[in-house]
């Protein structure tokens, strides 16, 4: 069975793109699964990582449903990863995807590639909107990074809110620490209020992927950054196997220091 995991923040710039490439790269390398990674973010920060130069400019069209998945599918440098890539296009996905009215479109769309894949991940612009419901709608798990700090956790909180009122708690959220540096007292104390969390420390390694162009594990094998990937790996796939009982919703909110208790409900 096909398994969604999406990387997504409404925040940017907190390392969903880095993470997203490297699970994937983990999953087809390490797990041995038929993995995709697809794109959906008019960046193109993941096919850049992953040494690719844009050609197309028919991601939108994808969604537009003009364009089969399979057509912009492309096989990478490392077997069992493939990348669907996106381009400019992708811009004004809200307005395409809300317009088409179809609030299952992506979902559909998996779902059509369910037979080719045993793992999709998706590489999520920021924001909370159309696309993002979309998301909630057809991915298995969301990891979502988190930086230690306050507003970061805030905009966590308004995500879980969001998901379990409009997405009926579903699916799970995966919050794991991103750019940790423990030489700061802030990122210490934060990520001591959930040391439950997976973390990704701020290392040069990662920083490096964007020169290297490579994932950790295949250009810097010996870094505890690749290290602590892989177990990051490991703990989504462990979490696909366990999924939370289905009466535990995503409503245990982050302590914020300098508030009363959590972050202010969202309306
Ligand atoms: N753990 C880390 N240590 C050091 N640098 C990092 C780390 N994670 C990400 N970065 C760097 O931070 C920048 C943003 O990372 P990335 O592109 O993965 O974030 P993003 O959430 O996908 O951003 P966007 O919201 O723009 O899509 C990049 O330059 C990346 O190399
Ligand atoms: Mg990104």
């Amino acid at each position: 069975m096909t398994q969604v995991v999406a990387v997504y923040s409404m925040k940017g710039g907190v390392g969903k793109t880095t993470i997203a490439v490297n699970l994937a790269y983990c999953s087809a390398a390490l797990g041995g699964r038929r993995t995709l990674l697809w794109e959906i973010d008019a960046q193109g920060a993941a096919s850049f990582l992953l040494g690719r130069e844009k050609r197309s400019t028919k991601a939108r069209r994808v969604f537009s449903r003009e364009v089969e998945p399979a057509d912009l599918i492309e096989p990478t440098d490392w077997p069992g990863l493939d990348l669907l890539g996106a381009d400019l296009s992708l811009r004004h996905i809200d307005r395409t995807l809300s317009e088409a009215e179809k609030p299952k479109r992506l979902r559909k769309l998996l779902q059509g590639l369910s037979g080719e894949y045993d793992r999709i991940f998706l590489d999520c612009p920021p924001g909370l909107g159309e696309l993002s419901d979309q998301v909630f709608r057809a991915a298995d798990l969301i990891v979502v990074p988190v930086p230690p700090t306050p507003l970061a956790l805030r905009s966590l909180d308004q995500v879980r809110e969001h998901i379990d009122q409009d997405h009926a708690g579903k699916p799970p959220l995966m919050p794991v620490f991103s750019m940790v540096d423990r030489r700061k007292k802030l990122h210490r104390e934060l990520a001591g209020e959930h040391t439950d969390w997976p973390v990704i420390p701020q290392a040069s390694a990662i920083e490096r992927m964007s020169i290297d162009r490579k994932p950790l594990a295949a250009s810097a094998s010996n870094s505890n950054a690749a290290r602590v990937m892989t177990g990051l790996w490991h703990q989504v796939e462990r979490q696909l196997e366990n999924p939370a009982p289905k009466s535990g919703r995503n409503s245990k909110l982050a302590r914020i220091p300098g508030t009363a208790a959590t972050a202010p409900r969202a309306r």
